[in-house]
């Protein structure tokens, strides 16, 4: 039977031939495929936390009492908790399973059939992903060697069909942080800016306070990776009070669940440990970007987030990713042009780097 002939003469015709995420690997399927026990892998591949979240969240889930209850559609509690957190009114904050929920909802709100969004690449996949899931169409940036972001190639791309620009801020898989500067310069574009800082605590770096001054700045946060809720999906993203109201009338009902709000209770109530880990994770960033440099085969570049994109200089990358997990090491290959000659490592424990560096000169350039 030909697709034509098939269920897919009834699947929207630009999905029959969407190509998806490549989602990372659970270690669990790794059984019998590595060198070492499933639970020795080290998971060095999805930015996670590799401190786990913080222990009042395991207790609290233990004996949640509402589970048989939806969530609050509303998310009031949820969006008073984080304006606690960061400062920012309630009004402006939208919560989302995970801040990939809220990537797709923009998406959903601002893009149809044949209109464009502007990505400077190489970036996190997901806004790809979900920009040809809602029929958009893709304007690729390419961002510099240092891969800094030239706001005036941005400018140069903007058509009557741009909806939205994307901006990873520190950017995914490069660390790069784009510098505040040259987001204004975005925002007086007065098109939709979309600044990512899913990485925003290991970087101190944030325009989130100029949300009551624009009408089209949009700041995404996450809980995923500071406060190690990565399973639990809690993301939450700052937006013009106008733009919050479509998102919450667009959404899926109860779309973040009763266990979030308890983890992100929780984890506020021990904000002072998690902070603690975020800077060990960034003093852990720090000793892994020297010992990569002092590896004469590989080319780490600064970052500012939890993780190191490094060029592998001698060799194929493909090849090192398999050669790691191997040894029971999972790392981040990415199967696109761009970025065929790269690595990216997450920051582990200092036990992880000692691992990864003792790994990587066993298997030499
Ligand atoms: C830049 C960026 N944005 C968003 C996310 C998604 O985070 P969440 O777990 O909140 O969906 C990631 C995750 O890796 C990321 O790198």
């Amino acid at each position: 039977m030909t697709p034509s002939e098939g269920i897919e003469r009834f699947i929207r015709s630009d999905l029959v031939t969407f190509g998806g995420y490549s989602a990372r690997k659970s270690p669990d399927t790794l059984e019998g495929k590595v060198k070492v026990p499933v639970e020795n892998i080290i998971k060095l591949d999805a930015n996670e936390n590799p401190y786990g979240c913080s222990s009042r969240v395991n207790q609290a889930l233990a004996t949640c009492p509402d589970l048989n209850i939806y969530p609050d559609n509303g998310q009031t509690r949820l969006r008073k908790l984080l304006e606690g957190y960061t400062g920012v009114d309630a009004k402006h904050i939208v919560v989302g399973s995970g801040s990939n929920q809220l990537i797709d909802l923009v998406l959903r709100l601002f893009v149809s059939k044949g209109d464009e969004v502007i990505n400077c690449v190489p970036t996190f996949g997901i806004y790809r992903f979900s920009t040809e899931s809602c029929g958009g169409t893709l304007i690729e940036i390419t961002r510099d060697e240092n891969f800094a972001v030239s706001i005036s190639a941005i400018k140069a791309a903007i058509s009557g069909k741009t909806k939205i620009i994307f901006l990873a801020n520190p950017n995914n898989p490069t660390g790069t942080i784009t510098p505040q500067q040259d987001i204004l310069e975005l925002l007086d574009t007065r098109l939709p800016v979309l600044v990512d800082e899913a990485y925003y605590e290991f970087s101190g770096q944030t325009v989130a306070p100029l949300v009551n001054r624009y009408e089209n700045l949009m700041v995404l946060r996450t809980l995923s990776k500071w406060a190690g809720l990565a399973g639990l999906r809690v993301g939450y993203g700052f937006f013009p009070p106008k733009i919050a109201d479509y998102l919450l009338k667009i959404k899926i009902p109860y779309n973040v669940n009763v266990a979030a709000l308890v983890a992100v209770r929780e984890s506020l109530k021990d904000i002072d440990y998690l902070m603690s880990r975020v800077k060990a994770i960034i003093a852990e960033r720090e000793r892994l970007f020297g010992e990569l440099e002092r590896l004469e085969w590989l080319k780490p570049f600064p970052s500012q987030a939890n993780f190191i994109l490094c060029l592998v200089l001698n060799g194929e990358a493909i090849e090192l990713r398999q050669k790691l997990q191997d040894k029971g090491i999972l790392v981040r290959y990415f199967d696109e042009p761009i970025l065929r000659g790269f690595i990216r490592f997450s920051v582990g424990k200092p036990e992880h780097t000692d691992a990864l560096i003792k790994a990587l000169q066993e298997i030499g350039g």
